[in-house]
């Protein structure tokens, strides 16, 4: 027996490879600087290893690029479009699906379609798009994850977890009249990938019974949020990731997606809805801001593809191999002291940057900061996630303050091997141990709306 545990490896072998571009620190700092200190505006081929976001980054298969060659271009009806719905139904459970381009598209109609001015929200932790469109659609949202989740170090299991004593207290003091649905997220994206455990799902659905609300699904990452319970819920050890997701979706009336994370896609997003008068409605309003309800913004090729990649996510080989592989890094960074959410979440690892950067504040957004200087230091590229991405409140004008200022490395699925997380991870390590230098930032330009994506900074003197 060899003396050191047995190692895994990454489920896929390598057909076609990108070559990647090497860059020196002096390049990096003057590509920043031009980019406002927003690595949304760097371009990417200056970018070495690219930790920016899982969506619509991940590597299709063989399969499923032998799919886009069987894309059906026809404007109406095409046969990728029945393959998505029956794999919707057989993987997800819902009945009618509505695709559309991307999960914002999809967040646009469902929040148009049923929430009135004045109504509320609530929801296991805000999401920057999806509250985005219930506030344009007139509701307003309502925090209601368990206070664990706000607390980096926390080491509850199912962070992602909706507090019912909060969602009771909501119901309560403003009727439920006045709540059309609460919108659940498994894994929580902004805690940290945090999964919610299917006791708790369970659970909402009662109390949401009880009062006549609907329960909708942010269904982007529900395929790792099914690996999290099977490897942590009593009960479901024995459970196919099959199983466990289409118990999870059965305790909802519908679903938003994103395809662009789970389903492996680089572009691609539905609803999909029990109701037939709700999708009717959906069905209508698709026409007018996406495309035929065949379709939704869509080609064929882009439905089968996502087709696919909705079989291929839920192997238990790759769903471990993916979490997997976000856990390594993790523990990667925990072993060398560096403060991040734990634990380690289903796509991402991030960075505690109030911890990181203590003697920044949070006026001077040490996150920005921080994601800025882990680019300039190594050529990796990740993203803020703290008070420049929770925007304004659009009543007060006021920067909302989220607990969290977080730097998200995201990983996109079947793209970098180990070493690349090895590499990553020394960067960051790196950064650490010099972390004392850093400085903050300031706002030069700040656009309206998800203002994190084009705003430019600077440096505070
Ligand atoms: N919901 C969640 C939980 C998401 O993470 C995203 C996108 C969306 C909805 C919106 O979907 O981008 O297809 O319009 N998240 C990306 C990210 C942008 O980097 O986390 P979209």
């Amino acid at each position: 027996m060899p003396s050191y545990r047995k190692p895994w490896a990454e489920p896929y072998k390598i057909k076609v490879v990108e070559p990647l571009k090497v860059t020196t620190r002096e390049y990096r700092e003057q590509k920043m600087k031009e980019a406002g200190y927003n690595t949304f505006l760097l371009r990417s081929e200056d970018v070495y290893i690219d930790l920016l976001t899982d969506s619509g980054t991940s590597a299709m298969s063989d399969y499923q690029w032998a799919g886009m060659m069987l894309g059906d271009e026809a404007y109406a009806g095409s046969r990728n479009f029945y393959y998505l719905e029956a794999n919707t139904r057989k993987y997800y459970g819902y009945k009618y699906l509505v695709p559309t381009h991307q999960g914002r598209a999809a967040e646009h109609l469902i929040s148009r379609n049923l929430i009135k001015q004045g109504d509320y929200v609530p929801g296991n932790m805000y999401f920057t798009t999806t509250r985005l469109h219930q506030e344009l659609a007139g509701g307003k949202f309502v925090d209601v994850i368990i206070d664990e989740a706000h607390e980096p170090q926390n080491q509850h299991p199912f962070k992602g977890n909706v507090d019912l004593q909060k969602f009771e207290d909501l119901i309560k003091k403003v009727g439920a009249s006045k709540i059309p649905y609460i919108s659940v997220a498994g894994t929580v994206n902004m805690a940290g990938g945090q999964p919610q455990s299917m006791g708790n799902m369970r659970q909402v659905r009662e109390l949401a019974n009880k009062h006549g609300i609907k329960v909708i699904l942010d269904a982007t990452r529900a395929v790792e949020n099914a690996y999290f319970i099977k490897e942590r819920e009593k009960g479901y050890s024995n459970k196919s990731i099959e199983e466990i997701l289409l118990e999870y979706c059965s305790y909802t009336d519908g679903c938003t997606m994103s395809g662009k994370k789970d389903l492996l896609v680089n572009i691609g997003g539905f609803i999909a809805v029990n109701d037939e008068s709700l999708f009717d409605e959906l069905r209508n309003m698709v026409v007018v801001y996406e495309g035929l309800h065949t379709y939704g913004g869509l080609a064929g090729r882009d439905m089968e593809a996502m087709a696919r990649g909705m079989e291929e996510c839920v192997s238990y080989d790759h769903i471990r191999s993916r979490v997997e592989q976000v856990g390594y890094f993790g523990q990667k960074l925990i072993d060398a002291g560096v403060p991040i959410v734990e634990p380690a979440g289903g796509h991402a690892i991030f960075l505690d940057a109030k911890k990181f950067y203590e003697h920044i504040p949070q006026e001077e957004l040490p996150a920005q900061a921080l994601a800025a200087d882990l680019y300039i230091e190594s050529g990796v590229r990740a993203m803020e996630r703290g008070v420049v991405s929770a925007g304004r409140n659009p009543e007060t004008g006021e920067n909302y303050h989220p607990k969290l200022e977080l730097v998200r490395l995201t990983f996109p699925r079947r793209v970098y091997t180990q070493a690349h997380l090895d590499v990553a991870a020394y960067s960051v390590e790196e950064l650490y141990e010099n972390r004392k230098k850093a400085k903050g930032l300031k706002f030069v330009y700040e656009p309206k709306y998800l203002r994190f994506f084009q705003a430019r900074f600077e440096r505070v003197s």
